[in-house]
C-alpha cells in the first residue's frame, strides 16, 4: 500500500517532448519521494556464483506490484554499510520505459528481466559506473543506441535474448571493449551484426540462436575482430550453407553450435581454420556429404542429417552422434584411430552388421538402436568393447537373442524388437554386470540392468535364459508374456526392481509364486510403484484383476478353484494401505458398508423407543450381514466388467 502511494506521485507520462522536460516536470512537482528499494522488494545478503564474496541480493518480482507507472528512476538504493556489491534485479513488474537510475558505484549486476521495455531515458546507467552484469532478457527493445550504455565500459555481460531486435547500427556498442559474453537468442536478426560487433575484442561467448540469420560469413578482410570468440551458438537459424570464407583463420572458435538450420552443403575445408575447436554441433540439417573436420575436434553431434557416409573424424574424436543418418556401413578401419572414442550412436541408420577387427579401447555407449541388425554381432564382446557399459539394441529386427561372446555391461536396452517371440534358453548367458568401480570386490553389484519391453510378439522367456549371469534390473513390461518362471533369476538379486506390468499373465498356480515372494520383495524394497498395472491377463475370472489384490492373503488364491477364490474376504485388499488407487470394488463395498450402517442405526434407534431393545438389536446384526452379503454378490458381475475395461 505504501508503494503505491509512493508511485503515484512518479507518475510520468511519456508523450510530446523529450525526455529531458519530462524529467524536470517531474522535479517540479510539489513533493519528491524515493521508493525504499528494500521497503518494496526482498533484500538479501548472499554468496555470489562463486561462493566466495557476499552480494546484496534485490529482488523486486510481480509479487512486489511495483506497477508500470515507475520507470525506477525515482528509487533509492539500500543502505549499504557494508559496501557489498550490489545485484538487482526487477523482474515482470511490467515496465515499459526505463529511467535514468540513481547513483551508486557498488551496484554490479541490473537484470530487468520480463517487462516490456521499449524505450530508456538517455544514459539510464551512466551512474552506476561498475556495472559487469546487465541483462534485458525477455523485453520489447526494437532497436537500442549508444547512448543505452554510456559510461558502463567494464560491462562484461549483456543479455538481449527475447526482444524484438531487427539490426544493429555499427556505434551501437561503441563503448563495450570488455564485454565478453553477449547473448542476442530469440530476436529477429538476419545477419550477424558484424560491424556493431568489432568494438568487442574482448567478446568470447556470442549466443546468437533463434533468430532468422540466413549468412554464415565472419570472414572479413576489413574486420578484425572476434579473434578471442571460443562459443558461437547459431542454432535454430535459416543458415543455408557453409563456406571457406565462413570462419577467419586463426579463429579461437571451441565450440559452435550449427544445429537446426537448413544446411545442405558444407565446403569440404570450411571448418579447418578453426584449429582450435573441440565440440561441432550439426544436428538436423540436411547434411548429404562429408566434409573434413579440424584435427582438434572431440565432440561430433551429426544426428538427424542425410549422410550417406562417415565423415573422417581426427584421431581425437571422443563423442560421435550420427544417428538418424542414411549410415548403410561402418566406418572404415583402416582410415581412422578411434582409441579415444567414448560415445558412439549410429541409430536410426541401415546399417546391418558390426564386423570389426580392432578394439574401441575406451567406449563405454554404444547405440546401435534401429538399425537393419539381425542378430546381436559377434564383436560385442569384451575383447573389442573392453570398458562398454551402455549398449543399445532397442528397434533392430532381431529374431533371435543370443549373446555369443562375453560382455560387460551396466545397462543393456532392447526394446520395441517387433520380430522378437521367444527368447530362448542361454541367450543372456554371456552378458554379466560391469563392477563398478568404487566397490571392487563386492560381488554383488555384479549385475546389470535389462530393458527388454515394448516388445509385441515376445511371449516367452526360457526358464534359462539368464542361466549363470544375475540382473540387478528387469524391465520386461509391454511384453506379450503369460508365464515367468520362478527360476528365470535369483530374484531376491534383483534390487532395483523388477517391471512385469502390462502383460497378459496367466493367473494360475504356476505364478502364485509372485505374489507370494515377488510382492513382498517388491514392497520391502519400495518398488511397490511397479505394481500398479500388474495385472492378470487370464483365466476368464481374474481377467484384469491386479495382483497385488492377493497381497497377504493366507491362501494361496490362484491355486484354489476359482469360484470359492472369487467369493474370498475382499476386505483383506491392500491397496488403501499401499498408496494405490481404490478399486472399484472397494468403493461399492465402502457405500454397501455405510449404508448398512445407516439402516441399522435407524433400526435400533426405531427400535430403543419401543423398549424392545437386545431382541430387536440382534435382529439389526443379522439384518446388516445379509445386505452386505446381498449387495457384494449382485455387483460381482459388474465389478469383472469394470476391472477388465480398465486394463
Ligand atoms: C596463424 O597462426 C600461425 C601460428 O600461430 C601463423 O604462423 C600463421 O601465419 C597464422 N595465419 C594467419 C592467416 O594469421
Ligand atoms: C531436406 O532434404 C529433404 C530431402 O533430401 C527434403 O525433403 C527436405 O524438404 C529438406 N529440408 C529442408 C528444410 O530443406
Ligand atoms: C500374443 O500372444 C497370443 C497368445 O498367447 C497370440 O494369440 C497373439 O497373437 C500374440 N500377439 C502378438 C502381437 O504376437
Ligand atoms: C503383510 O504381511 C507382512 C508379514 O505378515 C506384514 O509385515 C505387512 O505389514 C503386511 N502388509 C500389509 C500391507 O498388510
Amino acid at each position: 500500500m505504501r508503494a503505491l502511494i509512493y508511485l503515484t506521485f512518479l507518475f510520468l507520462i511519456f508523450k510530446n517532448g523529450s525526455a529531458q522536460d519530462v524529467y524536470e516536470e517531474a522535479f517540479n512537482e510539489e513533493v519528491l519521494k524515493f521508493i525504499k528499494l528494500c521497503d518494496v522488494c526482498t533484500c538479501s545478503e548472499i554468496h555470489d556464483m562463486d561462493g566466495t564474496d557476499l552480494v546484496l541480493y534485490v529482488q523486486c518480482s510481480e509479487f512486489d506490484r511495483i506497477d508500470n507507472f515507475a520507470d525506477l528512476d525515482k528509487i533509492a538504493w539500500p543502505l549499504n554499510p557494508n559496501g557489498l556489491k550490489i545485484s538487482a534485479t526487477f523482474d515482470g513488474l511490467g515496465l515499459s520505459t526505463l529511467g535514468k537510475l540513481p547513483p551508486n558505484s557498488q551496484v554490479e549486476t541490473l537484470k530487468f528481466t520480463n517487462n516490456a521495455i521499449k524505450t530508456y531515458w538517455p544514459d539510464p546507467f551512466s551512474d552506476v559506473p561498475n556495472l559487469k552484469i546487465l541483462s534485458f532478457s525477455h523485453n520489447e527493445l526494437t532497436e537500442i543506441t549508444p547512448d543505452l550504455f554510456t559510461k558502463i565500459e567494464g560491462l562484461e555481460d549483456l543479455d538481449l535474448s527475447h526482444n524484438k531486435l531487427t539490426d544493429f547500427n555499427p556505434l551501437d556498442f561503441k563503448h563495450l571493449r570488455h564485454i565478453k559474453k553477449l547473448s542476442l537468442n530469440s530476436n529477429n536478426l538476419k545477419k550477424i551484426p558484424l560491424d556493431a560487433l568489432q568494438p568487442m575484442t574482448a567478446l568470447e561467448d556470442l549466443d546468437l540462436s533463434k533468430n532468422g540469420i540466413f549468412d554464415l560469413l565472419l570472414q572479413r578482410s576489413d574486420v578484425e575482430n572476434l579473434a578471442r570468440l571460443k562459443r558461437l551458438n547459431l542454432n535454430d537459424n535459416r543458415i543455408r550453407s557453409i563456406t571457406k570464407d565462413s570462419f577467419p583463420a586463426n579463429n579461437s572458435l571451441e565450440l559452435l553450435d550449427l544445429s537446426n538450420n537448413i544446411i545442405e552443403i558444407v565446403e569440404e575445408e570450411s571448418f579447418l581454420t578453426c584449429t582450435n575447436l573441440r565440440e561441432l554441433n550439426l544436428a538436423q540439417n540436411n547434411i548429404t556429404l562429408v566434409f573434413a573436420l579440424p584435427p582438434s575436434l572431440q565432440i561430433a553431434m551429426l544426428k538427424v542429417n542425410t549422410l550417406y557416409h562417415w565423415p573422417k573424424f581426427p584421431s581425437g574424436i571422443k563423442y560421435i552422434d550420427l544417428s538418424y543418418n542414411r549410415l548403410s556401413d561402418l566406418y572404415d578401419e583402416k582410415t581412422v584411430n578411434f582409441d579415444s572414442l567414448e560415445v558412439l550412436n549410429i541409430g536410426g541408420n541401415q546399417i546391418k552388421e558390426l564386423n570389426i577387427e580392432k578394439k574401441l579401447p575406451n567406449l563405454y555407449i554404444l547405440d546401435l538402436s534401429y538399425n537393419l541388425i539381425t542378430e546381436i554381432p559377434k564383436t560385442i564382446s569384451t575383447q573389442f568393447f573392453p570398458k562398454l557399459e551402455e549398449l543399445h539394441f532397442d528397434g533392430n529386427p532381431i529374431e533371435t537373442v543370443y549373446f555369443k561372446n562375453i560382455v560387460a555391461v551396466k545397462s543393456l536396452y532392447m526394446t520395441e524388437m517387433r520380430l522378437l517371440r521367444v527368447v530362448d534358453e542361454k541367450a543372456f548367458s554371456n552378458v554379466v554386470g560391469r563392477q563398478a568401480d568404487e566397490i571392487e570386490g563386492d560381488d554383488s553389484v555384479n549385475c546389470f540392468s535389462l530393458y527388454l519391453s515394448n516388445c509385441p510378439s515376445l511371449s516367452e522367456i526360457k526358464a534359462g535364459a539368464f542361466d549363470g549371469t544375475s540382473l540387478c534390473m528387469l524391465d520386461i513390461s509391454k511384453n506379450n508374456l503369460t508365464y515367468l518362471p520362478k527360476s528365470l533369476v535369483d530374484w531376491t538379486a534383483v534390487s532395483e526392481g523388477v517391471n512385469l506390468q502390462f502383460n497378459p499373465w496367466i493367473c494360475n498356480c504356476d505364478m502364485q509364486w509372485i505374489v507370494d515372494e515377488l510382492l513382498p520383495q517388491m514392497y520391502a524394497t519400495k518398488h511397490s510403484r511397479l505394481l500398479a498395472e500388474l495385472r492378470c491377463g487370464s483365466p476368464r475370472a481374474f481377467e484384469g484383476l491386479r495382483l497385488v489384490h492377493w497381497y497377504n492373503w493366507t491362501e494361496r488364491a490362484m491355486c484354489g478353484d476359482n469360484s470359492r477364490t472369487m467369493h474370498g474376504n475382499y476386505m483383506l485388499e491392500p491397496s488403501r494401505e499401499l498408496g494405490l488407487s481404490y478399486s472399484p470394488l472397494t468403493l461399492i463395498l465402502g457405500a454397501a458398508i455405510i449404508v448398512s450402517l445407516l439402516i441399522a442405526i435407524a433400526l435400533a434407534v426405531y427400535l430403543v423407543k419401543t423398549r424392545k431393545r437386545y431382541r430387536v438389536r440382534r435382529a439389526a446384526m443379522k439384518r446388516k450381514r445379509q445386505s452386505a452379503t446381498d449387495i457384494t454378490n449382485g455387483n460381482k458381475e459388474q465389478f469383472t466388467t469394470l476391472n477388465t475395461s480398465k486394463v
